[in-house]
């Protein structure tokens, strides 16, 4: 698909099913987007929603040509605010330029993870609903167990609730 007159080139590539587990997760949409130095990280984690028939939409880029990451950021924070998507997965080099770009829009809580833990609490206190991680810094293996705790991690809401609102109640100043 074409943006028209823009010869941006979107692929909107949506896979549906359930886990073979008979859980239902897989009705659940994730949007996932990268810039080039993403790409890579990109390819292993969507291997990783096909092979747990998780549903996904993918915002792109498509290959390794240089690109800039604010582009695919907003395309995954979109997805996720216009509530295609319950919760997006954005890689950039460091993970650093597109959860800043992400963290602009309104409703958006972006967070940058590099461990278990920090995915772990991006849920459980943050209400996370966007994912960063960095291509150059996250090895695939760390990244998919990172995906995983991302997932599968309710947030605890009560106190939490309260500074999250807090958060978004700063929007626009
Ligand atoms: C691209 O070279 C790099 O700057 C980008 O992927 C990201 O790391 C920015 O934060």
């Amino acid at each position: 698909m074409s943006a028209p007159g823009t010869g941006i080139y979107l692929k909107m590539d949506l896979i549906y099913g359930l886990f073979d587990d008979g859980s239902r997760r897989g009705e659940m949409t994730i949007a996932i987007g990268s810039d080039h130095a993403g790409f890579k990280l990109k390819t292993d984690l969507i291997e990783y929603f096909q092979q747990h028939s998780i549903k996904y939409l993918d915002c792109g880029t498509f290959d390794t040509n240089r690109v800039d990451y604010p582009d695919f950021a907003l395309k995954v924070a979109e997805a996720v605010t216009d509530h295609r998507c319950e919760k997006g997965v954005m890689i950039c080099g460091t993970g650093i330029g597109i959860s800043i770009t992400a963290n602009k829009i309104a409703g958006i809580r972006a967070a940058l993870c590099c461990s278990e833990y920090m995915a772990e609490m991006a849920r459980k206190h943050n209400d996370a609903n966007l994912l960063a991680m960095g291509g150059r810094t996250t090895s695939p293996e760390l990244a998919l167990k990172i995906l995983e705790t991302f997932l599968h991690t309710d947030f605890e809401g009560g106190r939490h609730q309260i500074r999250v609102d807090k958060i978004h109640s700063l929007t626009g100043r």
